[in-house]
């Protein structure tokens, strides 16, 4: 594997859901492949889950691991080209990622939307650079678009609780009080599109995701009906896509908190598990009481994180 973005970049998901249980089962079979191979994790944006997970995993498989916080300690990154370099920005991003790329065999991302055009979001301009110029095997940490590491999780996570074999999973939108980009909605819609089960999303009017990531998966503005007899609940919030309005793109359209998922909600699923990737917003993407639930399965989800990254790792090690 050299590249991980999409999730047909994992081919089959029955062999990959093998693979992952496999890894699940002794992760630490695999402590040679990784000897003296190094894995730059580069950080654009905060994250908790995704740098320890994915240091965890190559951590696993005997691989070095170097971390750099582009927004700390390193010199500010122009990323425009064509820029007159005259502001506070000493270093372009066409130089330092063939460096980054000298020192590392494989390079993980993470480099969120910017909300500040819809077009270079949704185009991945940061992270297309890093695979033309890297020379490297690139895998998204989380980028403008995506975040496929929480997809893997998600639906290890999925496969792991589920109680019957064509589970009904509901992706809902929740209020938030910052704008959030479409990267985690996006990437559960593609994985779960591609796994058995029966998918359905709901969010509030202007909040359509990007048909390239949902397909035809039915949409229901309804949140009560479309949770009706669910077995997984997954909530995010996120801002409006732009796919009607694109000058909407990036916005906080709706903060109804007549969407926070409930008692409730939950009340009419069929003793639904509730998932979030995390961070989570208590009392405003969901009650205390329902992340504090039995059902709440939101700390195993984070912990196949270290599983979803060791997979895919893995595959890159064996590719080289
Ligand atoms: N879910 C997730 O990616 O968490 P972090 O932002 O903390 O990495």
């Amino acid at each position: 594997m050299k590249l991980f973005q999409h999730v047909t970049d994992i081919g089959d998901l029955h062999t990959a859901l093998q693979e992952a249980l496999e890894v699940k089962n002794d992760r630490y079979a695999w402590d040679s492949l990784g000897k003296n191979k190094t894995c730059l994790l580069i950080f654009f944006n905060n994250s908790l889950r995704t740098r320890l997970s994915t240091q965890k995993a190559a951590m696993n498989l005997g691989m070095n691991v170097i971390v750099l916080d582009v927004n700390q300690g390193a010199w500010k990154l122009e990323t425009e080209r064509g820029v007159i370099m005259d502001g506070d920005k000493s270093e372009h991003l066409l130089e330092a990622i063939p460096v980054m790329g000298c020192y590392c065999d494989i390079i993980g991302v993470r480099s969120f939307a910017t909300f500040q055009n819809r077009a270079d979001d949704y185009e991945e301009r940061i992270l297309n650079q890093f695979i033309r110029y890297s020379g490297r095997p690139v895998f998204f940490m989380e980028s403008a678009t995506v975040h496929p590491l929480q997809a893997f999780a998600d639906l290890i996570t999925i496969e792991e609780f589920k109680r019957k074999e064509r589970p009904k999973v509901v992706l809902t939108w929740a209020p938030h009080p910052k704008a959030l980009p479409q990267a985690v909605p996006n990437s559960f819609a593609e994985w779960m599109r591609a796994a058995d089960v029966e998918f359905v999303i709901t969010h509030p009017e202007g909040y359509e995701l990007d048909p390239q990531f949902i397909g035809d998966t039915p949409v229901d503005y309804d949140q009560m009906h479309a949770f009706e007899g669910a077995d997984f609940i997954y909530a995010k919030n996120w801002s409006c896509p732009g796919v009607t309005r694109p000058e909407q793109y990036g916005q906080i359209l709706n903060t109804d908190r007549s969407w926070t998922v409930d008692d409730r909600h939950m009340a009419v699923t069929d003793n639904a598990y509730f998932m979030h990737c995390l961070p989570v917003r208590r009392n405003m993407i969901v009650t205390d009481s329902v992340i504090e639930a039995p059902t709440s399965i939101v700390i195993p989800e984070a912990a196949n994180r270290e599983i979803s990254a060791q997979v895919v790792l893995k595959r890159m090690l064996q590719s080289l």
